[in-house]
């Protein structure tokens, strides 16, 4: 078996020489014990944890941590990560038991002090199909995303110009437009997790970004889309979405605002 122990200077170090900044004291170091869970669907019937150690700094992320150890110690360890900046969505994964992103994700926030060691367990995400490693096939979360129809729809009368819209009517939705479509909400969702129909958050947050824009004409469209009976009133309020939304939106709060609309609106 292979020695998943590394004890080389980390590759995200980066000395400065005293007159270009640095010189104000090192970042202090400390041993990550990283848990991962792995899965090769060559080879594996289901996931196996492996264990990896490796020297760290107090300005370091999860992604850092598994940068380190595909780079120098397990070339095969599979995960999605685009910009490492907590901007594209790519890198959700269950990390320490609980939804985020891993570029997001600090390691000085599992320690008491600066150079405690630290353990950490990361796990795909669940509720969708895991395909490798880290890796799962985000087709079917983005097939409920594509059935709520998410862009404008207008009909007549095209503007010269740009759609105006007072800020009052653009502040309705503003929570709303921040998702990056990083599916930590929805695979967090019991509701997803058993039944693999349901729309689930992501998806009810995209639609009341258009469904609320006084601009659109389409929100009666999508209202019925989200009134089916794997629709919107599958929620069952446990909050878990809201917790593990890595851009504090107040997804449940959306949710319970699509479902107020339904009430009150008269469907077509
Ligand atoms: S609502 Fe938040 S958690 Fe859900 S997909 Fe969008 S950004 Fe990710
Ligand atoms: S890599 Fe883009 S959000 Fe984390």
């Amino acid at each position: 078996m292979a020695d998943n122990t590394q004890t080389a200077e980390p590759a995200s170090k980066i000395d400065l020489p005293a007159g270009q900044g640095g010189g104000g004291g090192a970042i202090p170091s400390f041993e990550v014990t990283a848990k991962i869970a792995r899965f090769d669907p060559e080879n594996d019937s289901e996931p196996h944890w492996e264990e990896y150690r490796v020297q760290m700094h107090g300005t370091d992320r999860v992604l850092d941590v598994l940068h380190k150890i595909k780079w120098e110690i397990d070339g095969s360890l599979s995960f999605r990560r685009s910009c490492a900046h907590g901007v594209c969505g790519s890198d959700a994964m269950r990390i320490n038991g609980r939804n985020r992103l891993a570029c997001k994700t600090l390691l000085k926030d599992f320690q008491k002090s600066a150079t405690d060691p630290v353990e950490i367990t990361v796990e795909a995400i669940k509720g969708l199909p895991l395909e490798k490693d880290l890796i799962v096939d985000m087709e079917p979360f983005f097939q409920s995303y594509r059935e709520i129809m998410p862009f404008l729809i207008t009909s007549g009368q095209e503007p010269t110009k740009e759609r105006y819209q007072s800020q009052a009517d653009r502040a309705i939705f503003d929570d709303t437009t921040k998702c990056i479509l990083c599916a930590s909400c929805t695979s967090s969702c019991p509701v997803f997790w058993t039944d693999g129909q349901y729309f689930g958050p992501a998806a009810i947050v995209n639609a009341h970004r258009f469904i609320f824009d006084s601009r659109d004409e389409g929100g009666d469209m999508r209202l019925e889309v989200l009134n089916d009976r794997e629709g919107v009133w599958r929620c069952r309020t446990t909050f878990n979405c809201t917790d593990a939304c890595p851009r504090g939106i107040q997804v449940t709060k959306a949710i319970a605002e699509v479902k107020q609309a339904l009430l009150t609106r008269t469907l077509a």
